[in-house]
Protein backbone atom coordinates (compact mmCIF):
# COMPACT_ATOMS: atom_id res chain seq x y z
CA UNK A 1 0.00 0.00 0.00
CA UNK A 2 2.75 2.48 -0.21
CA UNK A 3 3.20 5.34 -3.08
CA UNK A 4 -0.19 6.88 -1.67
CA UNK A 5 -1.02 10.53 -0.89
CA UNK A 6 -2.82 9.38 2.57
CA UNK A 7 -0.14 9.33 5.90
CA UNK A 8 -2.02 5.51 6.61
CA UNK A 9 -3.75 3.18 4.56
CA UNK A 10 -6.65 2.28 6.31
CA UNK A 11 -8.58 4.03 9.00
CA UNK A 12 -11.82 1.62 11.08
CA UNK A 13 -14.65 3.87 11.83
CA UNK A 14 -15.82 2.36 15.38
CA UNK A 15 -12.57 0.25 15.32
CA UNK A 16 -12.51 -0.38 18.95
CA UNK A 17 -15.57 -2.84 18.36
CA UNK A 18 -15.78 -6.71 18.39
CA UNK A 19 -15.56 -6.41 14.28
CA UNK A 20 -13.66 -3.39 13.82
CA UNK A 21 -11.08 -4.20 15.93
CA UNK A 22 -9.90 -7.55 15.06
CA UNK A 23 -10.02 -6.12 11.29
CA UNK A 24 -7.35 -3.59 12.49
CA UNK A 25 -5.22 -5.85 13.63
CA UNK A 26 -5.77 -8.24 10.78
CA UNK A 27 -4.85 -5.30 8.75
CA UNK A 28 -2.23 -3.82 10.70
CA UNK A 29 -0.99 -8.37 10.30
CA UNK A 30 -0.49 -7.50 6.96
CA UNK A 31 1.78 -5.07 7.27
CA UNK A 32 -0.97 -2.31 6.86
CA UNK A 33 -1.13 1.43 8.74
CA UNK A 34 -3.78 1.07 10.58
CA UNK A 35 -6.00 3.76 12.68
CA UNK A 36 -9.06 3.51 14.27
CA UNK A 37 -11.66 5.98 14.88
CA UNK A 38 -14.27 5.58 17.57
CA UNK A 39 -16.39 7.55 20.25
CA UNK A 40 -15.85 5.30 22.84
CA UNK A 41 -12.69 7.65 24.58
CA UNK A 42 -12.47 4.18 26.84
CA UNK A 43 -12.13 1.74 24.50
CA UNK A 44 -9.24 3.78 22.49
CA UNK A 45 -7.13 4.34 25.32
CA UNK A 46 -7.23 0.51 25.78
CA UNK A 47 -6.30 0.16 22.57
CA UNK A 48 -3.73 2.69 22.45
CA UNK A 49 -2.55 0.74 25.47
CA UNK A 50 -1.92 -2.34 23.50
CA UNK A 51 -4.96 -3.86 26.02
CA UNK A 52 -7.88 -5.69 24.15
CA UNK A 53 -11.22 -3.96 25.43
CA UNK A 54 -13.17 -7.51 25.24
CA UNK A 55 -12.27 -11.23 24.76
CA UNK A 56 -11.12 -12.25 21.31
CA UNK A 57 -8.97 -15.02 21.03
CA UNK A 58 -5.26 -14.86 19.57
CA UNK A 59 -6.43 -11.15 18.94
CA UNK A 60 -4.23 -9.52 22.42
CA UNK A 61 -0.89 -10.34 21.48
CA UNK A 62 -1.39 -9.07 17.71
CA UNK A 63 -3.13 -5.95 19.10
CA UNK A 64 0.08 -5.41 21.16
CA UNK A 65 2.76 -6.19 18.67
CA UNK A 66 1.30 -3.69 15.95
CA UNK A 67 0.61 -0.40 18.45
CA UNK A 68 4.16 -1.54 19.69
CA UNK A 69 5.91 -1.56 16.02
CA UNK A 70 3.57 1.67 15.37
CA UNK A 71 1.25 0.20 12.97
CA UNK A 72 -2.01 0.37 14.63
CA UNK A 73 -2.75 3.35 16.77
CA UNK A 74 -6.69 5.14 17.81
CA UNK A 75 -8.44 7.67 18.15
CA UNK A 76 -11.29 9.64 19.36
CA UNK A 77 -10.90 12.47 17.16
CA UNK A 78 -12.80 12.31 13.62
CA UNK A 79 -10.00 14.24 12.02
CA UNK A 80 -8.18 11.04 11.55
CA UNK A 81 -10.87 9.62 8.88
CA UNK A 82 -8.95 12.30 6.57
CA UNK A 83 -5.49 10.47 7.02
CA UNK A 84 -6.08 7.00 5.35
CA UNK A 85 -6.95 6.03 1.62
CA UNK A 86 -9.40 3.36 2.89
CA UNK A 87 -12.49 4.21 4.98
CA UNK A 88 -13.79 1.47 6.32
CA UNK A 89 -17.20 2.17 8.34
CA UNK A 90 -18.16 -0.75 10.95
CA UNK A 91 -20.10 0.68 13.43
CA UNK A 92 -23.01 -0.96 15.12
CA UNK A 93 -26.46 -1.34 13.58
CA UNK A 94 -28.98 -2.53 16.45
CA UNK A 95 -32.63 -2.74 16.24
CA UNK A 96 -34.29 -0.07 18.37
CA UNK A 97 -36.59 -1.44 21.08
CA UNK A 98 -39.61 -1.81 19.02
CA UNK A 99 -37.24 -4.14 16.45
CA UNK A 100 -37.04 -1.16 14.01
CA UNK A 101 -33.86 -0.93 12.01
CA UNK A 102 -32.47 2.15 12.13
CA UNK A 103 -31.34 3.26 8.85
CA UNK A 104 -29.63 6.28 9.14
CA UNK A 105 -27.18 5.17 11.69
CA UNK A 106 -24.42 4.41 9.29
CA UNK A 107 -24.90 7.96 7.37
CA UNK A 108 -25.15 9.56 10.97
CA UNK A 109 -22.04 8.56 11.57
CA UNK A 110 -20.49 9.58 8.43
CA UNK A 111 -21.51 12.71 8.75
CA UNK A 112 -19.92 13.66 11.60
CA UNK A 113 -16.71 12.37 9.26
CA UNK A 114 -17.92 14.42 6.46
CA UNK A 115 -15.85 17.15 6.80
CA UNK A 116 -12.62 14.91 6.92
CA UNK A 117 -13.37 13.08 3.87
CA UNK A 118 -10.75 13.69 0.83
CA UNK A 119 -10.75 12.91 -2.87
CA UNK A 120 -9.11 9.29 -3.80
CA UNK A 121 -10.59 7.86 -0.83
CA UNK A 122 -12.49 4.56 -0.76
CA UNK A 123 -15.34 4.37 1.73
CA UNK A 124 -15.76 0.81 2.69
CA UNK A 125 -19.31 0.06 4.45
CA UNK A 126 -18.59 -3.10 6.76
CA UNK A 127 -21.13 -3.11 8.94
CA UNK A 128 -24.79 -5.20 8.56
CA UNK A 129 -26.91 -2.51 6.65
CA UNK A 130 -30.65 -2.33 6.25
CA UNK A 131 -30.97 -3.08 2.03
CA UNK A 132 -30.60 0.26 0.42
CA UNK A 133 -28.26 1.90 2.90
CA UNK A 134 -25.28 1.48 0.70
CA UNK A 135 -27.34 3.52 -2.01
CA UNK A 136 -27.88 6.09 0.20
CA UNK A 137 -24.62 6.71 1.13
CA UNK A 138 -23.50 6.72 -2.34
CA UNK A 139 -25.97 9.65 -2.40
CA UNK A 140 -24.65 11.45 0.49
CA UNK A 141 -21.25 10.97 -0.72
CA UNK A 142 -22.43 12.24 -4.24
CA UNK A 143 -23.65 15.49 -2.22
CA UNK A 144 -20.45 16.33 -0.46
CA UNK A 145 -18.83 16.58 -3.78
CA UNK A 146 -15.77 14.49 -3.08
CA UNK A 147 -14.82 11.67 -5.51
CA UNK A 148 -15.08 9.08 -3.26
CA UNK A 149 -15.84 5.52 -4.41
CA UNK A 150 -18.21 3.58 -2.46
CA UNK A 151 -18.19 -0.39 -1.79
CA UNK A 152 -20.13 -2.67 0.51
CA UNK A 153 -18.08 -5.28 2.08
CA UNK A 154 -20.15 -6.89 4.42
CA UNK A 155 -17.98 -8.53 7.50
CA UNK A 156 -18.84 -12.34 7.99
CA UNK A 157 -16.77 -13.66 11.13
CA UNK A 158 -18.31 -15.29 14.07
CA UNK A 159 -17.15 -13.64 17.64
CA UNK A 160 -14.26 -15.80 18.86
CA UNK A 161 -13.27 -16.96 15.63
CA UNK A 162 -12.41 -13.52 14.19
CA UNK A 163 -8.39 -13.83 14.24
CA UNK A 164 -8.80 -17.17 11.72
CA UNK A 165 -11.78 -16.76 9.72
CA UNK A 166 -10.27 -13.08 9.13
CA UNK A 167 -7.98 -14.82 6.89
CA UNK A 168 -9.69 -17.88 5.91
CA UNK A 169 -13.48 -16.77 4.82
CA UNK A 170 -13.85 -15.31 1.12
CA UNK A 171 -14.91 -11.65 1.06
CA UNK A 172 -17.91 -10.94 -0.62
CA UNK A 173 -17.58 -7.49 -2.09
CA UNK A 174 -19.03 -4.56 -3.71
CA UNK A 175 -19.24 -1.42 -5.60
CA UNK A 176 -21.23 0.21 -7.87
CA UNK A 177 -18.02 1.21 -10.11
CA UNK A 178 -15.45 -1.42 -11.76
CA UNK A 179 -12.86 0.81 -9.94
CA UNK A 180 -14.36 0.56 -6.56
CA UNK A 181 -14.98 -2.93 -7.06
CA UNK A 182 -11.31 -3.36 -7.91
CA UNK A 183 -9.99 -1.00 -5.34
CA UNK A 184 -12.42 -3.38 -2.77
CA UNK A 185 -10.97 -6.60 -3.89
CA UNK A 186 -7.84 -5.22 -3.67
CA UNK A 187 -8.12 -4.22 0.10
CA UNK A 188 -9.67 -7.68 0.98
CA UNK A 189 -7.22 -9.43 -0.87
CA UNK A 190 -4.55 -8.32 1.69
CA UNK A 191 -6.77 -10.41 3.85
CA UNK A 192 -7.16 -13.41 1.71
CA UNK A 193 -7.20 -14.52 -1.65
CA UNK A 194 -10.79 -15.73 -2.11
CA UNK A 195 -13.25 -12.57 -3.56
CA UNK A 196 -16.84 -13.14 -4.07
CA UNK A 197 -18.14 -10.09 -6.26
CA UNK A 198 -21.46 -9.20 -6.14
CA UNK A 199 -23.59 -6.06 -6.68
CA UNK A 200 -24.10 -3.70 -3.87
CA UNK A 201 -27.73 -4.84 -3.24
CA UNK A 202 -27.02 -8.68 -3.94
CA UNK A 203 -24.03 -8.43 -1.01
CA UNK A 204 -26.69 -6.34 1.41
CA UNK A 205 -28.88 -9.48 1.14
CA UNK A 206 -26.02 -11.83 0.98
CA UNK A 207 -24.83 -10.88 4.59
CA UNK A 208 -28.84 -10.39 6.08
CA UNK A 209 -29.73 -13.93 4.51
CA UNK A 210 -26.39 -15.38 5.89
CA UNK A 211 -27.80 -14.05 9.38
CA UNK A 212 -31.17 -15.02 9.38
CA UNK A 213 -30.78 -18.44 7.56
CA UNK A 214 -29.00 -19.59 11.09
CA UNK A 215 -31.00 -17.64 12.84
CA UNK A 216 -33.92 -20.31 11.32
CA UNK A 217 -31.70 -22.70 11.33
CA UNK A 218 -31.39 -22.83 15.49
CA UNK A 219 -35.43 -21.73 15.35
CA UNK A 220 -36.23 -25.28 13.90
CA UNK A 221 -33.96 -27.27 15.97
CA UNK A 222 -35.27 -25.56 19.09
CA UNK A 223 -38.85 -25.80 18.33
CA UNK A 224 -37.81 -29.79 17.58
CA UNK A 225 -36.25 -29.96 20.91
CA UNK A 226 -39.62 -28.63 23.11
CA UNK A 227 -41.64 -31.09 20.90
CA UNK A 228 -39.26 -34.00 21.73
CA UNK A 229 -39.04 -32.70 26.01
CA UNK A 230 -42.98 -32.00 25.66
CA UNK A 231 -42.92 -36.21 25.05
CA UNK A 232 -40.59 -36.88 27.39
CA UNK A 233 -38.11 -37.65 24.77
CA UNK A 234 -34.25 -36.63 24.41
CA UNK A 235 -33.88 -34.63 21.63
CA UNK A 236 -29.97 -34.76 21.85
CA UNK A 237 -30.49 -38.72 21.22
CA UNK A 238 -32.71 -38.21 18.48
CA UNK A 239 -30.54 -35.90 17.11
CA UNK A 240 -27.52 -38.18 17.66
CA UNK A 241 -29.06 -40.78 15.92
CA UNK A 242 -30.54 -39.39 12.82
CA UNK A 243 -27.35 -37.54 12.07
CA UNK A 244 -24.89 -40.50 12.08
CA UNK A 245 -23.41 -41.19 9.25
CA UNK A 246 -26.04 -39.53 7.31
CA UNK A 247 -24.96 -36.46 5.80
CA UNK A 248 -28.48 -34.95 4.75
CA UNK A 249 -28.66 -33.69 8.69
CA UNK A 250 -25.11 -33.41 9.62
CA UNK A 251 -26.39 -29.67 9.79
CA UNK A 252 -28.76 -30.12 12.30
CA UNK A 253 -27.85 -27.94 15.66
CA UNK A 254 -28.60 -28.84 18.85
CA UNK A 255 -30.96 -27.07 21.10
CA UNK A 256 -29.47 -23.62 23.28
CA UNK A 257 -30.39 -20.24 23.60
CA UNK A 258 -29.71 -18.76 20.07
CA UNK A 259 -28.86 -14.85 21.43
CA UNK A 260 -26.16 -12.39 20.40
CA UNK A 261 -25.53 -8.89 18.40
CA UNK A 262 -26.55 -10.62 15.35
CA UNK A 263 -28.77 -13.22 14.50
CA UNK A 264 -32.09 -11.53 16.11
CA UNK A 265 -31.62 -7.89 14.71
CA UNK A 266 -30.30 -8.94 11.75
CA UNK A 267 -33.83 -11.23 11.27
CA UNK A 268 -36.10 -8.55 12.24
CA UNK A 269 -34.11 -5.59 9.63
CA UNK A 270 -34.74 -8.05 7.10
CA UNK A 271 -38.61 -8.71 7.81
CA UNK A 272 -38.57 -4.43 8.15
CA UNK A 273 -37.31 -4.41 4.63
CA UNK A 274 -39.90 -7.14 3.31
CA UNK A 275 -42.50 -4.89 4.59
CA UNK A 276 -42.77 -7.41 7.82
CA UNK A 277 -44.02 -10.44 5.65
CA UNK A 278 -41.83 -12.60 7.01
CA UNK A 279 -43.67 -15.25 8.65
CA UNK A 280 -40.66 -16.95 9.09
CA UNK A 281 -38.45 -14.74 10.20
CA UNK A 282 -40.81 -13.60 13.01
CA UNK A 283 -41.70 -17.56 14.30
CA UNK A 284 -37.82 -18.75 14.80
CA UNK A 285 -37.77 -14.94 16.62
CA UNK A 286 -41.03 -16.14 19.07
CA UNK A 287 -39.05 -19.37 19.48
CA UNK A 288 -35.64 -18.55 19.80
CA UNK A 289 -36.76 -15.79 22.09
CA UNK A 290 -39.15 -17.97 23.81
CA UNK A 291 -36.99 -20.64 24.78
CA UNK A 292 -36.13 -19.29 28.31
CA UNK A 293 -40.11 -18.99 28.60
CA UNK A 294 -40.39 -22.76 27.93
CA UNK A 295 -37.52 -23.72 30.33
CA UNK A 296 -38.76 -22.39 33.14
CA UNK A 297 -42.40 -23.31 32.49
CA UNK A 298 -40.41 -27.09 32.40
CA UNK A 299 -38.64 -26.58 35.74
CA UNK A 300 -41.46 -25.29 37.18
CA UNK A 301 -43.23 -28.45 36.75
CA UNK A 302 -40.59 -30.94 38.85
CA UNK A 303 -39.68 -28.10 40.98
CA UNK A 304 -41.33 -26.04 43.57
CA UNK A 305 -39.14 -23.05 41.98
CA UNK A 306 -40.38 -20.07 44.83
CA UNK A 307 -39.05 -22.02 47.64
CA UNK A 308 -35.79 -22.60 45.73
CA UNK A 309 -32.38 -20.48 45.07
CA UNK A 310 -31.81 -20.97 41.51
CA UNK A 311 -28.08 -20.77 40.02
CA UNK A 312 -27.59 -19.53 36.39
CA UNK A 313 -24.41 -20.67 35.08
CA UNK A 314 -23.28 -18.90 32.03
CA UNK A 315 -24.32 -15.31 30.97
CA UNK A 316 -22.63 -14.76 28.09
CA UNK A 317 -24.63 -15.05 25.09
CA UNK A 318 -22.64 -17.47 23.78
CA UNK A 319 -19.71 -20.12 24.82
CA UNK A 320 -16.22 -19.02 25.76
CA UNK A 321 -17.06 -15.01 25.37
CA UNK A 322 -17.45 -12.50 27.46
CA UNK A 323 -20.25 -10.56 25.73
CA UNK A 324 -23.50 -10.05 27.21
CA UNK A 325 -24.96 -8.53 24.66
CA UNK A 326 -29.21 -9.62 23.94
CA UNK A 327 -27.89 -12.80 26.28
CA UNK A 328 -31.02 -14.91 27.02
CA UNK A 329 -29.40 -15.67 30.40
CA UNK A 330 -30.49 -12.55 31.33
CA UNK A 331 -34.47 -12.98 29.87
CA UNK A 332 -33.84 -16.31 32.03
CA UNK A 333 -32.65 -14.85 35.03
CA UNK A 334 -35.66 -11.76 34.90
CA UNK A 335 -38.42 -14.80 34.19
CA UNK A 336 -36.37 -16.80 37.19
CA UNK A 337 -36.48 -13.43 39.41
CA UNK A 338 -40.13 -13.64 39.23
CA UNK A 339 -40.58 -17.02 39.20
CA UNK A 340 -38.18 -18.65 42.02
CA UNK A 341 -36.94 -17.87 45.52
CA UNK A 342 -33.47 -16.33 44.95
CA UNK A 343 -31.74 -16.09 41.28
CA UNK A 344 -27.40 -16.22 41.27
CA UNK A 345 -25.54 -15.97 38.23
CA UNK A 346 -22.03 -16.56 37.34
CA UNK A 347 -19.92 -16.49 34.60
CA UNK A 348 -16.07 -17.44 34.04
CA UNK A 349 -15.37 -15.09 31.09
CA UNK A 350 -18.22 -11.86 31.65
CA UNK A 351 -16.26 -8.93 33.25
CA UNK A 352 -19.15 -6.44 32.98
CA UNK A 353 -22.10 -7.30 35.41
CA UNK A 354 -20.93 -6.48 39.14
CA UNK A 355 -24.19 -8.59 40.24
CA UNK A 356 -22.13 -12.01 39.43
CA UNK A 357 -20.87 -14.44 41.90
CA UNK A 358 -18.43 -16.83 42.17
CA UNK A 359 -19.20 -20.45 40.48
CA UNK A 360 -18.61 -21.90 43.77
CA UNK A 361 -20.75 -19.50 45.68
CA UNK A 362 -23.62 -20.24 43.17
CA UNK A 363 -22.93 -23.97 43.48
CA UNK A 364 -23.29 -24.44 46.49
CA UNK A 365 -25.97 -21.99 47.51
CA UNK A 366 -28.17 -23.20 44.93
CA UNK A 367 -30.81 -26.07 44.82
CA UNK A 368 -31.20 -26.43 40.81
CA UNK A 369 -28.52 -25.18 38.65
CA UNK A 370 -29.05 -23.95 35.13
CA UNK A 371 -26.32 -24.08 32.27
CA UNK A 372 -27.40 -21.01 30.21
CA UNK A 373 -24.30 -20.57 27.51
CA UNK A 374 -21.85 -23.89 26.46
CA UNK A 375 -19.20 -22.82 28.36
CA UNK A 376 -16.19 -25.04 27.93
CA UNK A 377 -15.21 -25.34 31.67
CA UNK A 378 -18.62 -26.56 32.38
CA UNK A 379 -18.05 -29.85 31.20
CA UNK A 380 -16.11 -30.24 34.33
CA UNK A 381 -18.49 -29.49 36.41
CA UNK A 382 -19.36 -32.34 38.96
CA UNK A 383 -22.26 -31.75 41.07
CA UNK A 384 -25.21 -33.56 42.96
CA UNK A 385 -27.34 -31.01 42.15
CA UNK A 386 -30.12 -31.31 39.37
CA UNK A 387 -28.50 -29.42 36.37
CA UNK A 388 -30.63 -28.53 33.32
CA UNK A 389 -28.96 -28.48 30.22
CA UNK A 390 -30.46 -27.56 27.08
CA UNK A 391 -26.43 -27.49 25.70
CA UNK A 392 -25.79 -30.87 26.63
CA UNK A 393 -22.80 -29.33 27.64
CA UNK A 394 -22.62 -32.53 30.22
CA UNK A 395 -23.03 -34.64 27.53
CA UNK A 396 -25.98 -36.27 29.58
CA UNK A 397 -28.78 -35.04 27.16
CA UNK A 398 -30.83 -32.27 26.89
CA UNK A 399 -34.24 -33.62 28.96
CA UNK A 400 -36.12 -31.06 31.24
N1 LIG B 1 -20.34 -9.00 16.48
C1 LIG B 1 -20.24 -9.84 15.45
O1 LIG B 1 -19.92 -11.03 15.61
C2 LIG B 1 -20.51 -9.38 14.04
C3 LIG B 1 -20.20 -10.23 12.97
C4 LIG B 1 -20.41 -9.76 11.69
C5 LIG B 1 -20.94 -8.51 11.46
N2 LIG B 1 -21.27 -7.71 12.52
C6 LIG B 1 -21.80 -6.37 12.25
O2 LIG B 1 -20.72 -5.46 12.46
C7 LIG B 1 -21.24 -4.22 12.95
C8 LIG B 1 -20.52 -3.83 14.24
O3 LIG B 1 -20.82 -4.78 15.23
P1 LIG B 1 -19.95 -4.91 16.55
O4 LIG B 1 -20.40 -6.15 17.25
O5 LIG B 1 -18.51 -4.74 16.25
O6 LIG B 1 -20.46 -3.62 17.35
P2 LIG B 1 -19.73 -2.96 18.62
O7 LIG B 1 -20.78 -2.20 19.33
O8 LIG B 1 -18.91 -3.98 19.32
O9 LIG B 1 -18.70 -1.93 17.95
C9 LIG B 1 -19.09 -0.72 17.37
C10 LIG B 1 -18.03 0.33 17.69
O10 LIG B 1 -18.39 1.52 17.01
C11 LIG B 1 -18.17 2.62 17.87
N3 LIG B 1 -19.02 3.68 17.37
C12 LIG B 1 -20.36 3.82 17.47
N4 LIG B 1 -20.78 4.93 16.83
C13 LIG B 1 -19.68 5.49 16.29
C14 LIG B 1 -19.47 6.67 15.51
N5 LIG B 1 -20.48 7.46 15.16
N6 LIG B 1 -18.21 6.96 15.12
C15 LIG B 1 -17.17 6.17 15.49
N7 LIG B 1 -17.32 5.05 16.25
C16 LIG B 1 -18.56 4.73 16.64
C17 LIG B 1 -18.51 2.11 19.24
O11 LIG B 1 -17.93 2.87 20.27
C18 LIG B 1 -17.95 0.67 19.17
O12 LIG B 1 -16.61 0.61 19.62
C19 LIG B 1 -22.74 -4.40 13.10
O13 LIG B 1 -23.37 -3.94 11.93
C20 LIG B 1 -22.88 -5.90 13.20
O14 LIG B 1 -24.15 -6.34 12.78
C21 LIG B 1 -21.04 -8.11 13.80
Amino acid sequence: MSGSQFDSDVVIVGGCGHVGLPLAIAFAERGCRVVIYDISEAAVELVNAGRMPFGEPGAAPLLERAVTAGRLAASADAAVVGTAEHVVVVIGTPVDEHLNPNQTAIPRALAGCAPFLRDGQLLVLRSTVFPGVTALVEKMIAGLGVAIEVAFCPERIAEGKAMTELFELPQIVSARSPRGMARASALFSLLTGAIVELSPEEAELAKLFTNVWRYIKFAAANQFYMMANDQGLDFERIRQGLAMDYPRAADMPGAGFTAGPCLFKDTMQLAAFNHNNFTLGHTAMTINEGMPLYLVHCLEQRFDLPAMTVGILGMAFKGGSDDIRSSLSYKLKRILEFKAGTVLCADPYVTTDENLLPHEEVITRSGLLIIAAPHPQYRELRTAKPVADIWNVLGSGVLI
